[in-house]
């Protein structure tokens, strides 16, 4: 059966796979979009990416304002949506902790009580970080009594962006209880481009890095030889997104996106670089050392480099059992991890080349 959904955040790079997913499946969405004008160009993305986009509309309306910025024609829209994805966010680093906030937490207790009040299935998309409880009791959130935690402590530690998508969680999902809602969460790990075409937005955290390695930016590999970045391909994301919306035995579950053969952070800019033709860095720099040289003003910008993205590479490993269940249940076929990575790197590297050249080699 078609289902209407409404899809947030259906501009960004993940959003632009769901949609693409969704309508190829024939489900009409309904956008949230802060600058509607620009539907005719997403459509033609949507689209390219494989979509139907005949089946998309939009709404006009803004995360960060009282009641979404929703007028009344477009709520009673809304109210035929059988999901809504939640997934638009203020994704950048250096966000001040008021301006993430108002978009991140405040934003998505709006997208879920309106979920909520009109009997939709709510899809939101979190984080993987929010599946590593050691880390998350580590940065002074009580997994115990949420509630209870001092999330100014927490911001301090993350940065804007990770602790208002972790405030979000704990402060989305205690709504949710209170208000009996259906919902799904999912966690992706750090988004990879697509497995076959390698698309991916150029502001996107690994598509930054790739950046680095081929401009010989990248002199060290921060931490350890047990230490990665996990990944999991946009394709992969976008259909698991698609199925936890539909899939009975997922409705009050948490879904962690992240592929578990990733290699370690050392293999993966290795196969990066013999992608791109440029050689990977060998030597290790301790995250600690990296952490103290980003405090020094203006290195940031010298290594082009942040401080908060170094959070999301890690020495932890996750169970993805249930993950791996989903997809066999929805017949979805895992890309292989290195193929995306090898498709992402040339998707990038061919759109630096000048035009023209794009067969060049
Ligand atoms: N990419 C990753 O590696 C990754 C990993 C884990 C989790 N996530 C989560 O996945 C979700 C989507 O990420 P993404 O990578 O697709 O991000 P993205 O490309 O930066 O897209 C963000 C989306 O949010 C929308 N948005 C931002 N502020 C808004 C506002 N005030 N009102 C309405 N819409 C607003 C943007 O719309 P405009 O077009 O108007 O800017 C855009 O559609 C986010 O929740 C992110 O935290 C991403």
């Amino acid at each position: 059966m078609q289902q209407e959904c409404f899809v947030t955040g259906g501009s960004g790079f993940i959003g632009q796979h769901l949609v693409a997913s969704l309508t190829r499946e024939g489900h009409p969405v309904s956008l949230l979009l802060r600058a509607p004008q620009a539907l005719s160009a997403l459509a033609a993305q949507v689209d390219g990416l494989g979509g139907n986009a005949t089946l998309l509309s939009a709404v006009a309306g803004d995360l960060g304002s009282p009641g979404l910025g929703l007028d009344g024609a477009a709520r009673a829209r809304l109210e035929q949506a059988a999901v809504v994805f939640h997934l638009g966010a203020q994704f950048a680093w250096g966000l001040s902790i008021e301006q993430a906030r108002k978009v991140n937490v405040e934003g998505a207790l709006a997208v879920a009580e309106l979920a909520a009040s009109q009997g939709s299935r709510l899809v939101m998309v979190g984080g993987y970080m929010l599946a590593n409880r050691e880390h998350l009791a580590r940065i002074g959130i009580d997994l115990h009594k949420p509630q209870r935690t001092d999330w100014a402590r927490v911001y301090r530690r993350t940065g804007g962006y990770e602790g208002s998508k972790l405030e979000a969680h704990f402060r989305v999902l205690a709504r949710l209880r209170e208000l009996r809602a259906a919902w799904t969460l999912v966690h992706p790990a750090t988004v990879c481009g697509h497995s076959r075409s390698g698309h991916i937005l150029p502001t996107q955290p690994l598509a930054g890095l790739i950046a680095n390695l081929a401009a010989g930016r990248l002199s060290a590999i921060p931490g350890s030889p047990a230490h990665w970045l996990p990944l999991v391909s946009v394709d992969f994301l976008a259909q698991l997104l698609r199925v936890a919306a539909v899939d009975p035995a997922l409705a009050g579950q948490e879904v962690l996106a992240l592929d578990a053969s990733t290699p370690n952070l050392q293999g993966m800019l290795q196969q990066l670089a013999t992608a791109l033709g440029v050689s990977a860095p060998r030597r290790h720099m301790p995250l600690p050392v990296l952490r103290w040289l980003l405090k020094i003003p203006g290195a940031p910008g010298l290594l082009h480099s942040e401080s908060e993205s170094l959070d999301f590479i890690q020495t932890t490993r996750f169970d993805t059992a249930a993950t791996q269940a989903v997809a066999r249940r929805h017949q979805l076929v895992w890309p292989d991890i290195a193929q995306a990575l090898q498709a992402t790197a040339h998707y990038l590297a061919a759109q630096q080349r000048p035009r023209g050249k794009a067969g060049a080699g």
